[in-house]
């Protein structure tokens, strides 16, 4: 007899599993040729982030603002109510927060980076720390603007990708421990937890450690504050791994680890499955008070931060749909049926493949290049000639100069990221993503790398340009 076909399923010996969802409407794809492609690239100083859109074939730049929204929440956006002040839709948001992130009070934003300019503005003093689990670009950028000074404080194996490790996004607490006998309680602005973290390879943070620093903190009289943005995710990767929560519902796992911190702050564009909008939502009503009086300054009245009614609403209903258990599994799910693709071929990626992303690993893919020729900007540019597949540099441009020696920050990790978006790509779409990673994988040794021929100053990974070597 001939072999019968088997599913991806049955080849890993187990049931498959399919989205949770229908289509109900299909937007066209762009289909590109080489000829082509090699002109957008050039015209975009072979910077993925300078590309049309309509030049891509298959958009993997980020998870930002990209997911399908739901029928639900299309029919949400329809009632709108567009008050300046007291929006219905805000009520339904304050709601969903309180609800399932479990804070008291609310300051909605447009989106991520305007929460944490609000809460960074109102809880540093110039000179102050920031310990952190890792940095993302964004996040550190409005800390050090501030005044503040980001500390990395993450396990040591989250700067390795070939390290196994269930948490590789947890904070090493002798690291904090030796922030604080160096410069004291006062000296230390808060904790900056995030959760997954994205600039790691979306690893998750264990219930564990955020208890650990709880009463971290507690003992210090240091304040927690987390980067909620993927924290859904994170709550899977609990249920999945952590002794004593396989049988909690992802939304309880969730709820539970908001309540070992003081507030958060979110971009509502990931998780939360809406093309726009944030928040920044703390227990504490005295600070509370201070970021709803600066939001009106820099976003909007506190009852809307720069959003529509309707983006509120959209997100209210997000937000419940993101905390399903079957929405998560199929989410990661997909996630992983990609990686594991690629894992077939040995292409070097960041292990164990984390929450919203594939992260190749630049260095182990072009040992010839140094890191100043920027493998992993070069990978996203080859990756873009070979099919139209759009993904994004995370290493040594994203990573910025030190802004108290001007030198390049040189992260270890240096990786193009392959983001999936919520929702929006099938599995169809996952296979030819593989098979065109195989394909520059295969052309790898020809390849020389880029020279930086423009350099803005802030968060230079959006708007740099480069030239080939
Ligand atoms: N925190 C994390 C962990 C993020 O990933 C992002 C955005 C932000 C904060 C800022 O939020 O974009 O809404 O202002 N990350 C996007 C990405 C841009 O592609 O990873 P924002």
């Amino acid at each position: 007899m001939t072999d019968t076909p088997r599913t991806f399923g049955q080849q890993l010996g187990r049931r498959s599993w399919a989205e949770p969802w229908k289509i109900k409407m299909v937007e066209p794809l762009v289909m590109t040729e080489r000829p082509d492609r090699e002109r957008a690239l050039r015209e975009a100083g072979h910077n993925t982030f300078l590309l049309r859109s309509r030049d891509v074939y298959i958009d993997l730049l980020t998870d930002s603002g990209t997911s399908a929204m739901s029928d639900r929440q299309w029919a949400g956006m329809m009632l709108g109510d567009e008050a300046y002040a007291g929006s219905e839709n805000f009520f339904h948001l304050e709601d969903a927060i309180q609800r399932y992130y479990g804070y008291r009070h609310l300051v909605p934003t447009h989106q991520g980076r305007g929460a944490e300019h609000l809460l960074s503005r109102t809880v540093i003093r110039p000179g102050q720390y920031v310990p952190g689990n890792m940095y993302f670009t964004t996040t550190r950028l409005h800390q050090e603007m501030a005044g503040g000074i980001f500390t990395d404080v993450i396990v040591d194996e989250a700067h390795d990708p070939t390290h196994p490790g269930d948490f590789k996004g947890n904070v090493d607490l002798a690291k904090l421990d030796a922030l604080l006998a160096r410069v004291g309680a006062a000296g230390i602005a808060y904790v900056s937890l995030a959760a997954t973290v994205n600039m790691a390879g979306g690893q998750p943070v264990s219930m564990a450690n955020v208890r650990a620093l709880r009463a971290w903190c507690d003992r210090h009289g240091v304040k927690l504050y987390l980067d909620a943005t993927r924290a859904v995710e994170n709550a899977f990767f609990i249920q999945e791994r952590e002794a004593g929560y396989a049988d909690r519902p992802v939304a309880a796992i969730l709820k539970e680890f908001c309540s070992y911190t003081d507030g958060a702050w979110m971009s509502a564009k990931k998780d939360s499955l809406v093309n726009i909008g944030g928040w920044v939502a703390v227990n504490d009503f005295p600070l509370f008070e201070e970021l709803r009086n600066l939001v009106v300054v820099f976003e909007g009245l506190h009852t809307y931060g720069g959003l529509a009614g309707r983006d509120m609403e959209a997100m209210a209903i997000g937000i419940a749909e993101s905390v399903q258990d079957a929405h998560m599994r199929s989410r990661i799910g997909q996630v992983r049926y990609l990686g594991s693709l690629l894992q077939q071929w040995g292409i070097p990626m960041m292990e164990p493949i984390g929450g919203h992303a594939i992260f190749l690993d630049a260095r182990r893919f072009y040992p010839q290049l140094a890191q100043d020729a920027f493998p992993a900007q070069t990978l996203a540019a080859e990756l873009y000639l070979d099919s139209g597949i759009r993904a994004m540099e995370r290493g040594i441009v994203s990573a910025g100069r030190d802004p108290r020696t001007g030198d390049h920050h040189r992260p270890q990790l240096e990786l193009t990221r392959l983001t999936i978006p919520r929702r929006v790509y099938t599995q169809a779409h996952m296979d030819v993503i593989a098979e065109s990673v195989k394909a520059v994988y295969d052309a790898r040794e020809r390849v020389r790398g880029l020279r930086m021929t423009y350099e803005p100053k802030y968060l230079r990974f959006f708007q740099a340009r480069f030239e080939a070597l």
